[in-house]
């Protein structure tokens, strides 16, 4: 059976992960680098929200804020010429807020050979049109992985909320 999140009696129109999931191409141009020819960490940060926003918004059909960006390593430099593809998939929904895994791989066209150089979750909540917190549909969980990556969250966003109760 499908698993689906608690606020299922709320909103009972649930949707999987891989309705919302975004895939985006970037080529890395002279302007998107730093004087190495290596991507530049704010512009990748910069598509990485791109994509996470753009899965958030097919999931709620709503106008979304980024509240929290988690750790972003930087595995691999992606270089001038290569191409960045971007993943963006839910893994966590709650009332308001959703949490969206983005990936990102470098390409080199001459070669082919891709290599994942980024991985961040990013929460987003959607909007009404006031700018107020507003109800997001259930995720329905499809997959093994899925179910994992949703328990995960459950953690992620503990130690997010803690850390946003610090101040
Ligand atoms: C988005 C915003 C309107 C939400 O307002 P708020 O007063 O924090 O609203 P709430 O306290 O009701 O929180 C809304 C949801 O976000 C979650 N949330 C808020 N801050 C969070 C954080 N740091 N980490 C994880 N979740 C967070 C809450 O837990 C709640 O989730 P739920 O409804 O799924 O249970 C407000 O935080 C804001 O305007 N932030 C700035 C956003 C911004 O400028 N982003 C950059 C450009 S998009």
């Amino acid at each position: 059976m499908n698993n689906i999140s608690k606020d299922y009696k709320e909103n009972p129109v649930g949707k999987s992960p891989s309705l919302s999931q975004v895939e985006m191409t970037e080529l890395v141009l002279p302007n998107d680098t730093n004087l190495l020819g290596n991507l530049l960490g704010g512009r990748l940060m910069h598509w990485i929200d791109i994509a996470g926003a753009m899965a958030a918004s097919r999931h709620s059909n709503r106008i979304v804020a980024t509240v929290a960006l988690d750790s972003l390593d930087f595995r691999h430099p992606a270089r001038m010429g290569e191409l960045v593809m971007l993943k963006a998939k839910l893994t966590w929904v709650g009332k308001t807020s959703m949490e969206v895994k983005v990936t990102a791989y470098a390409e080199n066209l001459k070669t082919g050979s891709v290599i994942l150089t980024n991985q961040a979750y990013i929460t987003f909540v959607a909007l009404d049109s006031e700018g107020k917190p507003t109800p997001v549909p259930p995720l329905i969980l499809e997959t093994e992985e899925e179910k994992r990556e949703f328990e995960e969250a459950e953690a992620r966003r503990a130690e997010r909320l803690k850390r946003k109760e610090k101040g």
